[in-house]
């Protein structure tokens, strides 16, 4: 990026950074090096084409460079940054739990827009990850009290931290579970919600590097058709919530048939709702 004794302007890192993530094959190679620059430079986007001849000094520019490097391996820019944005919060994010995807947000904001902001009963979170979609809510609903469940103790430990750093710590709890193995057994529930997985394993097969190198595949992969997970999930919320109880899932682009299916008998209200780029992916319903 810099030959010696030569200084850079912002835009000429800006510009050098983006052709070299181009030419690697990063797909938004503009976005992710002026999400990297400004980073290291401590300073907002937009501030980067207000002052695009602002020089970099060595030791920014030897930041920004290593940065750069490892997207251009395709590592995700998430945990290059070590956070990500979601829901409106700042999650710390790397290689010990999914990367919280902008599907789920929108399933956060379904759920928030049928709930009273005066809710007060516990959220249980089946696959908890970060704890992304325990924290979006129990922050949103502050009469919450909310658990997450997850087998993975590597996933635990980031909600954990997650949730202290968003000071939720005194109404979350986070607890280990395998629910192939243990039963679910949770008090005082008023609303289940989970995306649990549900790729096919040819749909994780033609994944991207980013995906298939950096997020757990057991947090992504649920069988031939994806559906198993599912399946378990809607059980576990039959068992676990009361009458009127709410019920939130997300599923993959194939499986809003089947859901509807397994969820006639035992819920009503029952939504089909779709993501941002039109596919059937949530549903909501409430246990009858
Ligand atoms: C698709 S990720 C969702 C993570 C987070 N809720 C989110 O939306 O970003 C699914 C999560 O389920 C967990 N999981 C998969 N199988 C499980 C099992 N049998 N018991 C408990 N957790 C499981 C994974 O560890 C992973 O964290």
């Amino acid at each position: 990026m810099k030959k010696k004794g030569e200084f850079l302007t912002c835009l000429e890192v800006l510009t050098k950074s983006s052709e070299f993530l181009g030419r690697k094959g990063v797909p938004s190679p503009k976005c992710d090096s002026e999400w990297i620059v400004s980073s290291i430079l401590k300073t907002k986007r937009m501030n980067l084409y207000l002052y695009p001849d602002e020089i970099i000094g060595e030791e920014k520019l030897n930041e920004i460079r290593s940065m750069i490097v490892r997207r251009g391996k395709r590592e995700p820019l998430q945990h290059i940054l070590g956070s990500v944005n979601f829901a409106g919060l700042v999650l710390k994010c790397d290689g010990r739990a999914l990367i919280p995807r902008p599907e789920t947000e929108t399933l956060v904001e379904h759920i928030l827009h049928r709930l009273p902001p005066s809710f007060d009963k516990a959220i249980l979170d089946i696959g908890t990850g970060t704890g992304a979609i325990l924290a979006a809510l129990c922050s949103s609903l502050p009469s919450s009290v909310g658990v997450g469940l997850d087998q993975s103790e590597e996933a635990l430990s980031l909600a954990k931290e997650n949730l202290k750093d968003l000071n939720l710590q005194s109404r979350t709890q986070v607890r280990k579970l395998d629910w192939n193995l243990q039963k679910v057994s949770e008090e005082g529930v008023g609303l289940v919600v989970s995306n649990p997985p549900y790729l096919k394993t040819e749909e994780w097969e033609c994944a991207e590097t980013e995906v298939k190198a950096h997020d757990p595949k057991i947090a992504l992969v649920a069988g031939e058709d994806g559906f198993s997970e599912l399946k378990k999930i809607i059980d576990i919320s039959v068992a676990v919530l009361p009458s009127g109880g709410m019920f939130a899932l997300e599923f993959g682009t194939s499986h809003a048939e089947k859901i509807s299916k397994s969820l006639s008998s035992k819920f009503e209200s029952i939504e089909i709702l779709k993501d941002l780029s039109h596919y059937r992916r949530f549903s909501i319903a409430r246990k009858c």
